[in-house]
């Protein structure tokens, strides 16, 4: 288990590109609203996120089965820089390995309450420039928020790929398997004591 970083998140409104312009991006994140961001276009160069943003979030949204948040700027308020996508999701006892379950202090309980951050994703023009760790920030503290509100122990995730892993793994999650697919894990204490150090 490699113990990332979430120390090294900040969460800025106004970003500096780093393009040679110098051009400031005015950032939002806000729910998605169907009627208004422009699903069709967006391109992150993962096949399975372009699709449920165009395919199913604003479905589950409706029907309050996930939640979708996007990034946008304040000046093209319709453009999707990126996305994420979170959803409760429940283990029952003896679904975790023993190792994680104490970790977690729920070795024992019926029904484990956790997080899954099913989707994140930036537009390939925006990618580099913080904003994946922007959008990431952003979910972990409505996660946590969540959590304080209604109980969840851990914030779960299934990276798409080795390079989406190791994106994760900078931030503090570690795998809680490989197979049938790769799922990876952030213990809520762990974004409860980064939050606090604000
Ligand atoms: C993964 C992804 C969200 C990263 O977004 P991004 O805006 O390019 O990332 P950032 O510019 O915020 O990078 C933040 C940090 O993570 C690092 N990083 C970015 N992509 C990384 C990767 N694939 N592996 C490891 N580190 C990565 C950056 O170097 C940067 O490090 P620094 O803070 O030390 O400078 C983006 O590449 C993407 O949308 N990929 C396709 C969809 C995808 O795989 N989603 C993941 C889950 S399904």
């Amino acid at each position: 288990m490699r113990s990332g970083s979430l120390q090294r998140i900040r969460f800025p409104t106004v970003l500096t590109s780093n393009d040679n312009s110098g051009a400031r991006l005015r950032i939002r994140i806000v729910p998605l609203d169907p009627s208004l961001h422009d699903r069709k276009s967006f391109q992150c160069g993962n096949d399975a996120v372009d699709r449920y943003l165009r395919t199913t979030a604003a479905q589950a949204t409706r029907y309050y089965r996930a939640a979708t948040f996007i990034l946008v700027t304040v000046d093209n308020p319709s453009e999707v820089l990126g996305y994420y996508t979170l959803a409760p999701h429940e283990y029952r006892d003896g679904e975790l390995d023993l190792a994680t379950a104490r970790t977690l202090k729920v070795h024992g309980l019926q029904r484990i309450p956790v997080l899954l951050l099913g989707q994140l994703g930036i537009a390939r023009t925006y990618q580099g420039r913080g904003l994946g760790k922007l959008l990431l920030w952003s979910a972990l503290e409505r996660a946590f928020s969540t959590a304080a509100n209604s109980g969840a122990v851990a914030v779960i995730t299934d990276p798409a790929e080795d390079s989406a892993a190791a994106f994760y793994a900078r931030y503090g999650f570690a795998t809680l398997h490989e197979a049938p697919f790769h799922r990876m894990l952030l213990p809520m204490k762990t974004i409860a004591a980064a939050y606090s150090r604000g």
